[in-house]
């Protein structure tokens, strides 16, 4: 008697859990479609800028790169496929998990360019809200590997050259960067506005959300700023060494007949990341040097 007492509460207690867990699902999809709905009206779907329209912030974004990342993407010269909006556009997380039917996320359907909530949620709790730690957020997507093989992009390489990794023939070698700077890509390229003696904030102020990085930061956080460590005199050098080597490396590429050995594929993969790298290896000059070192020493096995 007890014991089908028992039963029959437990099957009761199961069955409104069941009955509870169905009407969340159901609610969180209501939810989601609401979202959709309302995402898809506007090319800012998120609505973010209904409150933050007016920040720095927002309107710093709305001049650089990250904004046009969508319409580059489907403009660009490339065969389209939808995985690559898991980092050109924002929501492909969202949107690809619940897989709603009547709303397919795609390349057709997208709508968002690297938006706001691609590196922030009000529900997280990192500083500044971000989604993932500063220091682990653009190297997310900043990266050689796009996971995107045969679509014939190189995608550039700062986070590899940054961290010194993933080249041929050469050992780890992080830039000293990676230790001196506890935001990584975010201390030069989100550099904060320095006010001007009379406390207004200057002109030519740098980076914030146009992530654009200059090369005032480099005297101006006290490092580079000795006559012997002077960047603006050094730079100029570095990248004259590293060009010239480039030269010579590209040179031995192009009279290669053989393309497929493993010295030549070593040699080029080497190549492509200084390149990758704007231009000249400048994310980790030391990195490059022995890069392009490793390739000029496959010389007499390349044919
Ligand atoms: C590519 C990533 C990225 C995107 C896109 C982005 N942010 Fe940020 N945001 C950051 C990072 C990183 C910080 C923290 C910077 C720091 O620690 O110095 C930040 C800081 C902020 C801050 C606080 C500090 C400040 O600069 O005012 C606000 C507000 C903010 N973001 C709003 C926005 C809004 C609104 C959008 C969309 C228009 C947006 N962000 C898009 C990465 C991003
Ligand atoms: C209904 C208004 C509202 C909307 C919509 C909204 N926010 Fe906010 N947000 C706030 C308020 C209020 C704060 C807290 C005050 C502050 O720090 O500005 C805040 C704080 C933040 C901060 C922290 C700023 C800092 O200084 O660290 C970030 C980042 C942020 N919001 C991003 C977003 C993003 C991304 C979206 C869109 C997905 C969004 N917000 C949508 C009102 C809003
Ligand atoms: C969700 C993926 C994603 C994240 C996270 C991200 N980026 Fe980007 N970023 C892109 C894409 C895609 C582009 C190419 C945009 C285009 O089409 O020009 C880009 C472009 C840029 C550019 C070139 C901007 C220009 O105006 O041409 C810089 C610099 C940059 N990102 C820095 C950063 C930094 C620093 C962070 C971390 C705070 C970051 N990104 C995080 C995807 C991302
Ligand atoms: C792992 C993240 C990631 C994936 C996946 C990815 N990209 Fe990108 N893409 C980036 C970033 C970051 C940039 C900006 C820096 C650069 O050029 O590498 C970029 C830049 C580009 C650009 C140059 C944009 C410009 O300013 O002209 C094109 C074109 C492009 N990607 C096409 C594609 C295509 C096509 C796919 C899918 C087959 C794809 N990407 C998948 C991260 C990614
Ligand atoms: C020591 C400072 C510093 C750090 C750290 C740094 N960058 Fe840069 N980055 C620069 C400078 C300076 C440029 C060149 C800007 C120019 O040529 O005007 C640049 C260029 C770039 C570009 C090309 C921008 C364009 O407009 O084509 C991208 C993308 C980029 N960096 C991403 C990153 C990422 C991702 C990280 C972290 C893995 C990172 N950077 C770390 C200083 C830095």
């Amino acid at each position: 008697m007890k014991q089908a007492f028992l039963f029959l509460v437990l099957s009761l207690l199961m069955g409104s859990f069941v009955v509870l867990m169905l009407a969340t699902i159901q609610a969180e999809t209501e939810e989601t479609q609401q979202n959709i709905s309302e995402n898809t009206k506007t090319p800012f779907t998120e609505g973010c800028n209904k409150c933050h329209g007016d920040e720095d912030a927002y309107k710093e974004w709305t001049q650089a790169g990250h904004s046009h990342a969508l319409v580059n993407l489907l403009e660009g010269p490339y065969e389209v496929k939808t995985s690559c909006l898991s980092c050109h556009s924002s929501g492909y997380e969202t949107f690809a998990e619940y897989g709603i039917p009547g709303h397919p996320y795609n390349e057709k359907t997208a709508v968002n360019a690297v938006a706001c909530s691609s590196c922030h949620s009000h529900t997280s709790k990192e500083e500044h809200l971000l989604v993932l730690p500063a220091k682990k957020l653009c190297v997310t997507c900043h990266k050689m590997d796009c996971g995107c093989a045969g679509a014939g992009i190189v995608h550039q390489s700062q986070t590899e050259m940054f961290l010194g990794r993933e080249g041929a023939g050469v050992r780890r070698m992080p830039s000293p960067h990676v230790r001196a700077m506890k935001k990584r890509c975010v201390h030069c390229h989100m550099a904060e506005v320095e006010p001007s003696t009379d406390g207004q904030p200057i002109e030519e102020k740098h980076g914030g959300h146009t992530f654009k990085a200059d090369f005032s930061t480099c005297s101006s956080a006290g490092c580079h700023d000795t006559a012997d460590n002077d960047m603006t005199k050094k730079l100029p050098l570095y990248r004259a060494e590293i060009e010239a080597k480039m030269k010579e490396v590209k040179a031995v590429l192009d009279n290669a007949k053989d393309k497929t050995s493993q010295s030549y594929i070593d040699a080029k993969l080497n190549y492509d990341m200084v390149k990758g790298d704007s231009g000249y290896g400048l994310h980790n000059v030391p990195y490059a040097r022995a890069l392009l070192e490793h390739s000029l020493s496959l010389k007499s096995e390349i044919k």
